[in-house]
């Protein structure tokens, strides 16, 4: 399957007066056509700066981003987002990536209305007529779900529940038939019932326009129904990735088993014990030369300290960063 989405090697770091922070440390994956690929991990293990930092969204400074490359299959060819000029880069950001955020509450314009917002995207970046604009509009509030779109057209943010504003959101970043759509923690603002709807919405829309995916979350459980490839993120790297079946009833890094609360394996003596994850990820000021995960690891040993174990396949499609994992053949 072609790639449309190629990151390779990403640096990315804060430079603040308590220090540098080590967000996205040295991060590769490939997001495929058509794919919808999930990044779970901890809070402030890097999910958010890794996608702000492919879009050119990083507040600079004080972020930096200090190496790597994110070659995007855009409609013109291959392009490097990281290299691209602001000008360039404001007209993929919206036109062929889409983006949802945690928070619809604050990406959206509170003195503008919801139609208004919606057909700006369109007339920016397809160079349509404003009466164009208005009609596809009203069909891309009826195909989000939103009940009386005519009428809504000239609702404002305030005025509508949080998962119709997320979904107003989520308008705005297919309005222009993208290639990728980045969606970070989308549901998380949302009550459950919200959740799963605003869930099978990404999924109707992904069957309609083949959309490729990155759905970012802390939440495994969402994943199991919407992903087709999982990254395990901590400390600013990616520790684990396989398809999501794989990952559920084969999880290999410790730091995953312990996300996914797996029950311990049978078959060996030294598993028996149910791993948890107790403590917290590392001083982000702090460049690490070993493992990240050693620190509160029950499988570490010497190695772990010494070494920085690197993405090693263990399967099809299953990459995993650990010593242990490897080692121990697990
Ligand atoms: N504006 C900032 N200034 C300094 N450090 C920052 C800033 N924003 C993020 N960081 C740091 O970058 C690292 C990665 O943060 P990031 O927001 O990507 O985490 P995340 O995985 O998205 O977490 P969450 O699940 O809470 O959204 C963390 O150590 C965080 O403290
Ligand atoms: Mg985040």
């Amino acid at each position: 399957m072609a790639s449309i989405l190629k990151v390779k090697n990403l640096v990315t770091k804060f430079h603040t007066v308590d220090g540098v922070v080590n967000a996205v440390n040295d991060v590769s994956f490939l997001l495929e056509d058509g794919e919808t690929l999930a990044i779970v991990g901890e809070s402030g293990s890097g999910k958010s700066v890794s996608m702000m930092s492919i879009m050119g969204l990083l507040p600079m400074p004080p972020a930096k981003v200090e190496g790597g490359q994110a070659l995007f299959n855009s409609k013109d060819g291959p392009v490097d987002l990281i290299q691209l000029p602001y000008e360039a880069m404001s007209d993929i950001r919206g036109g062929q990536i889409g983006f949802v955020f945690q928070d619809p509450g604050t990406s959206l314009n509170p003195i503008l209305t919801i139609g208004k917002q919606i057909s700006e995207t369109l007339i920016r970046h397809l160079g349509i007529s404003g009466r164009e604009a208005k009609d596809k509009t009203v069909s891309l509030l009826a195909e989000v779900g939103i009940p009386d779109p005519t009428l809504r057209f000239d609702a404002f943010p305030f005025q509508l529940s949080g998962g119709m504003r997320q979904r107003v959101m989520i308008a705005i970043a297919v309005a222009c038939a993208p290639r990728i759509v980045i969606a970070d923690e989308p549901t998380t603002a949302l009550d459950v019932t919200i959740q799963a709807q605003i869930v099978n919405l990404f999924k109707e829309l992904r069957v309609k326009m083949g959309v490729s995916t990155i759905w970012i979350t802390h939440d495994l459980g969402l994943v199991a129904g919407l992903a087709d490839r999982v990254l395990v993120m901590y400390a600013g790297q990616i520790l684990e990735s396989a398809q999501v079946d794989e990952l559920y009833e084969n999880p290999k890094h410790p730091y995953t088993i312990g996300l996914l609360g797996a029950l311990p394996r049978l078959d060996t003596q030294e598993s028996k014990r149910l791993v948890s994850i107790d403590g917290t990820p590392p001083d982000s000021t702090i460049l690490i030369h070993h493992c990240p995960f050693a620190w509160r690891c029950a499988h570490a040993f010497e190695r772990c300290w010494n070494e920085k174990p690197a993405l090693t396949t263990v399967g099809e499609k299953h990459t995993v960063a650990c010593f242990y994992a490897m080692e121990e053949g697990r």
